[in-house]
């Protein structure tokens, strides 16, 4: 359990978690996650973040090896979700800091989860410096990215950002660095995090890049996950961040559905084959068999979203309604959508995801689809149709 040392002086002193599958209650992670944490050794010595409660142990001893508990001059938060300050009333013990940093929001964050009258707290601005021997700290404020007291802290003199929940994956592993594992891998990671967590704050995540985007950056560390290191891989994911933001258009759908007993589900692919008769390429996804992280995850490939659920006790299922209200916190946008679905007696289900997909101003070229009892040959048109109406609503959307 050492540090690393990833800039002269500078250290990862975080806990990798292998073992959580649910990241903050609400998103699956296949392998588990890491929660990092920084050291710079200067006149001042200052430790960045922390780490979820249950790895204090391994933090502490991480950072015990690059120095003692008690040299800890100042500690930064820059955002106290408890997956980053869980260690935080442990090192304000150990290691009586001079100063605690947070944001003026982070202040109020800090208050309700801790009870810190003692500590000593100053609120930083945003645009603010200091200076700790031979570097500078610069806090710069980047609000509802993704909470009010979110800040990220620039070292001029080392190039470094350290960027709290920007920038993360969710990635428990031995190695470091974004360039040490495979691009597709990185960016399935990548669009996992965004579409899950950072996707509602896109306008923010724009306005974040214009305001660092004249820092001079050859380390970009973030709080989860694996560090970007050099021109390449710092461009990499801030021009990955600039286009998940801007959601562009693209061609190919995602088509999610609950069933019952099979109708919706051979409706589903019936649409499938329309989207296909236009050259949209597309995904089927069971809500049975997917979580809805999953899916939103796939959304970030695809411009148009068709769902499907029967009617059941007046309504929808309940793994679509769940879906809906995932998806619909996250405020997709520039997506094309469509509805569909089987019913026994009073057939709402459809009529209701129409309108749960124009509630995210979603495109809806087409009216939703629905059959009585089970699809045949007239219903399997109507979905086929269906799929292709929106197919080419997209392929224009695209511009293609
Ligand atoms: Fe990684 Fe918002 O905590």
């Amino acid at each position: 359990m050492q540090p690393l040392e990833i800039k002269n002086d500078i250290f990862w002193v975080g806990a990798v978690d292998y073992d959580t599958r649910d990241f903050h209650g609400y998103a699956q992670v296949s392998e588990g996650t890491s929660y990092n944490a920084y050291l710079i050794k200067d006149t001042k010595n200052v430790l960045f973040d922390s780490v979820s409660a249950s790895f204090t142990g391994a933090m502490l001893c991480r950072l015990a090896k690059a120095l003692p508990l008690e040299k800890v001059d100042y500690i930064v938060c820059n955002h106290l979700e408890l997956d980053h300050a869980g260690a935080l009333a442990e090192l304000a013990a150990r290691c009586k800091p001079e100063k605690i940093f947070c944001s003026q929001m982070g202040v109020k964050s800090m208050q309700g989860y801790f009870d810190c009258t003692d500590w000593p707290v100053q609120a930083v601005k945003n645009g603010e410096s200091l200076n700790i021997g031979s570097r500078t700290i610069q806090f710069f404020e980047t609000r509802m990215l993704h909470w009010p007291d979110s800040m990220v802290s620039y070292i001029p003199e080392d190039k470094l950002l350290i960027s709290n929940d920007a920038f993360g994956q969710n990635i428990a592993s031995t190695v470091r660095y974004a360039d040490e594992v495979s691009e597709e891998y990185l960016l399935n990671a990548v669009e996992a995090y965004y579409y899950n967590i950072v996707l509602p704050f896109s306008p923010q995540v724009t306005d974040a890049l214009k305001a660092l985007g004249g820092l001079d950056i050859d380390l970009i560390a973030p709080d989860h996950g694996l560090m970007y290191r050099g021109k390449q891989s710092t461009r990499y994911i801030l021009d990955a961040y600039a286009r998940l933001a801007a959601q562009k258009p693209q061609k190919r759908a995602l088509i999610i559905y609950d069933s019952m007993w099979h109708s919706t589900e051979k409706m589903a692919y019936a649409v499938a084959s329309g989207l296909e008769d236009v050259g949209v390429p597309s995904r089927v996804m069971s809500l049975k068999r997917n979580h809805h992280s999953q899916v939103m995850t796939e959304l970030a490939r695809c411009g148009a979203v068709l769902a499907g659920s029967p009617t059941h006790n007046n309504g929808i299922l309940p793994a679509m309604a769940a879906m809906l209200t995932y998806m619909k916190g996250l405020r997709p946008k520039n997506r094309v959508g469509g509805a569909f679905g089987s019913y026994g007696w009073s057939g709402e289900g459809p009529k209701i995801i129409h309108e749960w997909l124009a509630s995210m101003d979603m495109e809806m070229p087409a009216l939703f689809v629905k059959t009585q009892w089970t699809p045949r040959h007239e219903s399997f048109g109507q979905s086929h149709a269906l799929g292709k109406t929106v197919g080419q609503a997209l392929v224009a959307k695209c511009g293609a």
